[in-house]
């Protein structure tokens, strides 16, 4: 996935100007209602799109070209999210049924399909919409448990860290056919880090923690990480010396997050120190020294950024918001980032059916075109979506664990052990929500179920 750049050949929509005469989505970042109806309207442009492919003939859980299987990972994410954070379940069913199609070998999100691109951090893209699934709860069908899903994904990636070079980490490619086989990357590493901090603390199990520890020590012995910057990669047939610094917002997002997961677990000062760390370099991403909107530093302004890297904004948005969370001491810093940078993303889309969105939400004058999900810009409406919804986070109930959790009454645990989905068929259903639902809900859930078992 990231940095497939080079490869796609589509011309960049980094021309056209604004669409005039339409109205912008509005946003009060101090009212959640405000806030609810922004991202209702960025979340009905992407499931529009969504629908329309479907009906297409496209396979459940896939976007068309040229979207990566990867983003489609993300954006189910967020959809998860968008449901959790506004309590709008309608397309519950729809997202429950995509993550369900691609579960592929191993129970663990590796679809045959998928093979030719199909990188460890592909992977936990999808891995990490599950691990949102089994946190907030998300319906399922009686046979399959979210937390499952995430537990086969880390044990096949926890498998693959190769000591043979580099003193150990994840390569970025999986199958040695694919180019990037020989590169070590931030963004397979990064999330592996979330993804065992993430299980550390749904789970309390110590062996995702020392995994956590491992990966991120070794990303700054190897220089992938240096003085909280987060730099993109390094040829392994070198033994990871040189490294590739370009950096990225998606990659600083989820180290981000994961070293607030580790605060949070351990209240430790050197992880309160990391999380500091990173908040400051994150500045730079910000549009100006004095403007703490972001861009995409590497290729925003030179018009350069590719169809994955447009898709980059939105894993920060989500990232920091739920770094916030877990690390509450600098959730004001991250408030005022997010604050800023999602009204520069809804002052460039235009409300109505179909929101168009444009890659920059600190130049309202850019030449990143403004289209919709559906007409090409479908990275944008995410990106925009994540940093709307990301603000609703102070707000929203507790995220839970395998005791329970949250903040919510009665709980029945769910798996936190290490084997591969527990029970029968060995196909994923396409039934849907309507399912059991593991552990306790917010209501608006189980109104909707009731409603779609009554159908
Ligand atoms: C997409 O399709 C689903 C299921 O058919 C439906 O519930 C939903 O309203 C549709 N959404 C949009 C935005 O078209
Ligand atoms: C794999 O591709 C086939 C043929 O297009 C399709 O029927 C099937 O649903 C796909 N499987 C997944 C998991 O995407
Ligand atoms: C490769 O890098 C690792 C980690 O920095 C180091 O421990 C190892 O000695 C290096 N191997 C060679 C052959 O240089
Ligand atoms: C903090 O210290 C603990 C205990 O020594 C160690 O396991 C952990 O990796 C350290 N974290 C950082 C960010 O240095
Ligand atoms: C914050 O970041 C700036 C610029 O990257 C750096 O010069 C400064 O030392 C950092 N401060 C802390 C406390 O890390
Ligand atoms: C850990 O995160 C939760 C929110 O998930 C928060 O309520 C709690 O205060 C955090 N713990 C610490 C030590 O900051
Ligand atoms: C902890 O997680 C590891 C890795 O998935 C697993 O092998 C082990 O069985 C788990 N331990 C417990 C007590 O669940």
């Amino acid at each position: 996935m990231f940095g497939h750049t080079g490869v796609l050949s589509l011309a960049l929509p980094f021309l056209v100007g604004r669409v005039v005469g339409q109205t912008g989505i509005q946003l009060d970042v101090s009212s959640t209602d405000s806030i609810k109806s922004a991202a209702k309207s960025l979340a009905g442009g992407i499931v529009s799109f969504y629908n329309e492919t479907l009906q297409k003939d496209l396979t459940l859980g896939l976007f068309p070209d040229p979207y990566y299987w990867w983003e489609a990972g993300i954006v189910f994410n967020a959809l998860i999210g968008y449901s959790y954070l506004t309590g709008d379940s309608q397309y519950d069913s729809l997202i429950s049924e995509a993550l369900q199609h691609q579960i592929g070998d191993h129970d663990a999100f590796m679809p045959p399909n998928q093979t030719k691109t199909l990188g460890n951090d592909d992977q936990s893209s999808w891995g990490l919409a599950a691990m949102t699934a089994a946190e907030v709860g998300f319906p399922k069908p009686a046979n399959l448990n979210w937390i499952d899903l995430v537990v086969n994904v880390w044990n096949t990636q926890a498998e693959r860290i190769d000591y043979a070079t580099c003193g150990g980490g994840l390569k970025w490619q999986i199958f040695t056919f694919n180019n990037g086989y020989n590169y070590k990357n931030s963004m397979s590493n990064g999330n592996f880090f979330l993804l065992s901090a993430r299980l550390a603390k749904f789970t309390g199990n110590s062996t995702y923690t020392q995994y956590a520890n491992q990966i991120y020590k070794w990303s700054n012995d190897i220089g992938l990480v240096s003085d909280f910057h987060v730099f993109d990669g390094a040829d392994d047939k070198k033994n990871c010396s040189q490294v590739n610094h370009i950096q990225w917002t998606a990659a600083h997002g989820v180290y981000t997050e994961g070293a607030a997961l580790m605060f949070n677990m351990t209240g430790a000062q050197n992880w309160t120190d990391t999380v500091n760390g990173f908040v400051n370099a994150s500045s730079v991403f910000q549009a100006t020294k004095d403007n703490p909107v972001i861009i995409e530093t590497a290729c925003e302004n030179n018009g350069k950024c590719d169809v994955d890297q447009r898709a980059f904004k939105g894993i920060f948005a989500r990232t920091m918001a739920r770094a916030a969370l877990a690390a509450p001491f600098a959730s004001g810093t991250i408030s005022k980032i997010l604050s800023a940078s999602a009204q520069g993303a809804v002052s460039v889309c235009t409300s109505g059916g179909k929101p168009s969105c444009s890659l920059s939400w600190a130049d309202a004058d850019s030449k990143w075109e403004q289209a919709s999900a559906s007409d090409g810009n479908l990275g944008e409406v995410y990106d925009a979506l994540e940093v709307v919804q990301g603000l609703l986070y102070p707000s929203a109930k507790s995220l839970q664990t395998a005791n329970g959790g949250g903040s919510s009454s009665s709980s029945s645990a769910t798996q936190s052990g290490g084997a591969s989905r527990s029970s029968g068929a060995s196909s994923p259903q396409n039934t849907g929500a309507a399912g059991t639902i593991a552990v306790s809900l917010i209501s608006v859930l189980v109104v909707a179920i009731a409603a779609m078992c009554s159908v």
